[in-house]
């Protein structure tokens, strides 16, 4: 899809040539002499309009305007949530194979975030997933002409950010949404390939060979139930100097997930495909990253296997060796992301990486906790903390600070292991991001659980591409503030006595 941004006074919107040309009408709008203003004020006279955000009036053929459709769409205060919930009650309209070219004018100045919030949606909106349905509708919508009243210098930069965000959004869409048998952790290491085709990034693939030489005992035991070899997906992403450390981001790559021995109820047990969320979040990043080339160093680390039931499979109360020495009890294989993911956070010390962050659909109990609106957040970090959560709310793709004291790891402790891999059923999603924390040192550390946001349930079912706007607003922050140039890693606090 192609997005083009224009300087389209509302004469000048009239005589833009498009399939369909979308007015967007705030409060308060005052009309002029033109026949496009004439048009809204008559109608909002006649109350045949609304400026409520998503209210909407069709026409068709009217005289004075090139475009064969016309949609009047209130935008009610204009800011980036209104033209979003505006835009989206377009959806269907935009998903119209007749409907190629859209024209999207703001009736009256744009701020930069709703013009950046405009091209997301009309994105959203017209997202077809089309790899296992091939005589499905592709998408038609092929060219968007933004218009904004009046230049605004910081309109083309949100702009240009919200085109890259796009791209990656997709990308974390289609990989989430296809099928286990189509997005096997093979097929997601090619994925992971196929970026590094882009300047800047580079990717390496580890096999079952090097995963066991590096000693990652509790990634092979979920791995081993399943005749799909695993893939320790490595991507580096350098727009900064090399003297400089990365920000490591690790997604849960688990490309289904069974329970594994631990086997779940068979109801919406396809859901599971999408339990690689945290790893296509991982992917979509990266392909935003290779757009905007922003000066940032960023590593990208996914564990992909399938949790599967098999007569080599792991089986609970088996106790296995992480790459960090610690012995994990596994008394449910269900709870398998985390057993991929700490051998992961080990492996990322070696970066010395300024902060890392982890992507999961780690625990029903989050969804439990937080809905499908924000996803768990979990950081004994204030400041690393504080801007994801700026991150999230100002790429609208927000999360919430959930507690992490240590009296939580109480329930993870066993009799014969360092550690267990589950504890009660209480608190869930704080218990699972306490036993990642166990592998983290010194390193500052997030955790993201999108077991809420990554995929939506029922008719909407398909993934949603979150966190990648959270991640990428986070990134290119740290590009900008000093904090992440810092050569070195923060400084090493003295260990917590044990
Ligand atoms: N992938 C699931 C988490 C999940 C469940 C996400 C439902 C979205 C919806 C994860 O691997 C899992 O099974 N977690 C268990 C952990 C439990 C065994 C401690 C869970 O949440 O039930
Ligand atoms: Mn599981
Ligand atoms: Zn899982």
């Amino acid at each position: 899809m192609n997005f083009e941004l224009k300087t389209l006074s509302l004469p000048a919107a009239a005589a833009h040539k498009c399939d369909l040309l979308v007015l967007l009408v705030p409060d308060g709008f005052k009309p002029e002499a033109d026949a496009l203003s004439v048009l809204v004020a008559r109608a909002l006279k006649a109350g045949d309009l609304e400026t409520k955000p998503g209210k909407l009036l069709s026409l068709y053929a009217v005289p004075g305007i090139s475009a064969r459709r016309l949609v009047l769409l209130g935008c009610g205060k204009a800011n980036a949530q209104a033209v979003r919930q505006a835009v989206h009650a377009l959806a269907a309209t935009l998903r119209a194979p007749a409907v190629k070219h859209v024209g999207l004018v703001f009736a009256t100045a744009a701020e930069a975030g709703s013009v950046a919030a405009a091209v997301r949606a009309m994105a959203d909106g017209s997202y077809v997933f089309t790899t296992t349905k091939p005589k499905a509708e592709p998408r038609a919508l092929a060219r968007v002409t933004l218009g904004v009243p009046a230049e605004r210098s910081d309109v083309q930069p949100e702009f240009a950010t919200a085109i890259a965000l796009v791209a990656g959004i997709e990308y974390a869409r289609e990989w989430a949404n296809r099928p286990a048998n189509h997005a096997t952790p093979t097929l997601v290491g090619e994925a992971a390939k196929a970026l590094a085709r882009h300047a800047g990034i580079e990717c390496k693939l580890h096999g079952p060979a090097q995963v066991a030489k590096l000693g990652m005992g509790a990634f092979l035991a979920v791995a081993q139930g399943s005749e799909q070899p695993l893939r320790f997906i490595e991507l580096r992403y350098g727009g900064a100097a090399r003297s400089q450390a990365p920000v490591v981001l690790v997604g849960k790559g688990i490309t289904f997930d069974t329970g594994g021995i631990s086997l779940k109820p068979a109801a919406e047990m396809d859901e599971m495909k999408f339990d690689m969320g945290g790893a296509a979040s991982v992917l979509g990043v990266f392909r935003a990253l290779a757009e905007l080339k922003p000066a940032i160093n960023v590593v990208g680390l996914i564990p992909a296997c399938e949790n599967m039931p098999d007569g080599r499979a792991v089986k609970p109360g088996d106790v296995v060796t992480s790459m960090s020495g610690q012995t994990i009890e596994i008394l449910n294989t269900d709870a398998e992301g985390r057993l991929v993911l700490c051998d992961a956070l080990t492996y990322a010390a070696r970066f010395k990486p300024a902060a890392m962050i982890d992507i999961a659909t780690l625990t029903g109990a989050c969804v439990v906790a937080l809905g499908g609106l924000r996803s768990g957040l979990f950081s004994a970090d204030d400041e690393l903390a504080g801007r994801l959560l700026a991150a999230g709310d100002a790429a609208q793709d927000p999360c919430w600070r959930m507690p992490l004291d240590d009296d939580y790891a109480e329930g993870l402790k066993s009799n014969f292991a360092d550690l267990a891999n589950v504890a009660g059923r209480a608190g869930g999603a704080i218990t699972a991001a306490k036993f990642l924390q166990s592998f983290v040192g010194d390193i500052p550390w997030a955790h993201l659980d999108i077991a809420g946001t990554a995929w939506k349930s029922g008719a909407a079912k398909g993934a949603t591409g979150r966190p990648v706007g959270l991640l990428l607003h986070y990134l290119l922050a740290a590009a900008e503030a000093p904090a992440a140039k810092r050569k070195t890693p923060a400084p090493r606090r003295a260990r917590a006595a044990r």
